[in-house]
């Protein structure tokens, strides 16, 4: 089946895309309003970019009603930081609960009182209980496209990470075993990070040969 994307309206591009590119790992993004209000809400238009310097990314859609920014966005846009949490399953329903929209001025925090612990290096508080906290300054932020936004790409360079103890192995590296975080894949449907999921495939022979043409 082909699917001519000129043919097909956003809600259709958007189910097509994002039912395929899957599964995208939950970023659990904390953050802070100039004002101070904490929010919190979960992104699954979340990335690695690079790690020279390290960096990641997110990308808040614009709302349709109004074409406003979602809190989160704006208040990175206002205060140049946040922390990205990794989603744990035990905490799989609390992530769901923080997606509800409040009014700027209530924070999810409070609300459905989502255990907190202070950062480290940026103000936002990160989320207790995850396996994995990187907390981040804004390095670019690009509402895209420009003429008429549809979201707002959101760099965020990563300055300090926490990562549970209890997912590192005895040799120093992350478990996969033990990660356990999920991921959205289309509509209701999510993934998780299972051991039985997992397995192992090395790189090709001759992977870091360089091309001599
Ligand atoms: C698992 C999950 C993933 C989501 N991913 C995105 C996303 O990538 N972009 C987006 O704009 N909204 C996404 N949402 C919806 C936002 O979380 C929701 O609009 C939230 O209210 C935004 O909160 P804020 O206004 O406090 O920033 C997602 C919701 C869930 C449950």
């Amino acid at each position: 089946m082909l699917i001519d994307f000129a043919d097909i309206d956003s809600r259709k591009a958007y189910y097509w895309m994002g039912s395929t590119i899957a599964p995208r790992p939950v970023a659990w993004v904390s953050s802070l309003s100039g004002d101070g209000v904490a929010n919190l809400a979960p992104f699954s238009f979340f990335q690695m970019i690079t790690a020279t310097p390290p960096t990641l990314m997110i990308s808040p859609l614009v709302q349709s009603s109004d074409r406003s920014f979602k809190d989160t966005a704006r208040n990175i846009g206002e205060t140049g930081e946040f922390v990205v949490n990794l989603v744990p399953f035990a905490m799989v329903d609390l992530m769901n609960q923080t997606s509800v929209t409040l009014a700027p001025e209530h924070s999810e925090i409070e609300q459905f009182q989502v255990p907190m612990l202070d950062s480290a290096r940026v103000k936002p508080q990160r989320v207790a209980g995850v396996p994995v906290s990187f907390e981040c300054r804004l390095a670019k932020f690009m509402p895209y496209p420009e003429e008429q936004p549809s979201c707002v790409v959101i760099f965020g360079e990563v300055v300090a990470a926490h990562i549970d103890e209890a997912i590192v192995a005895p040799d120093g590296t992350v478990d996969p075993a033990k990660l356990d975080i999920v991921s959205r894949m289309g509509a209701d449907w999510y993934g998780r990070t299972r051991a039985e999921a997992n397995f192992k495939l090395g790189r090709p022979a001759g992977w870091d040969q360089r091309r001599k043409d």
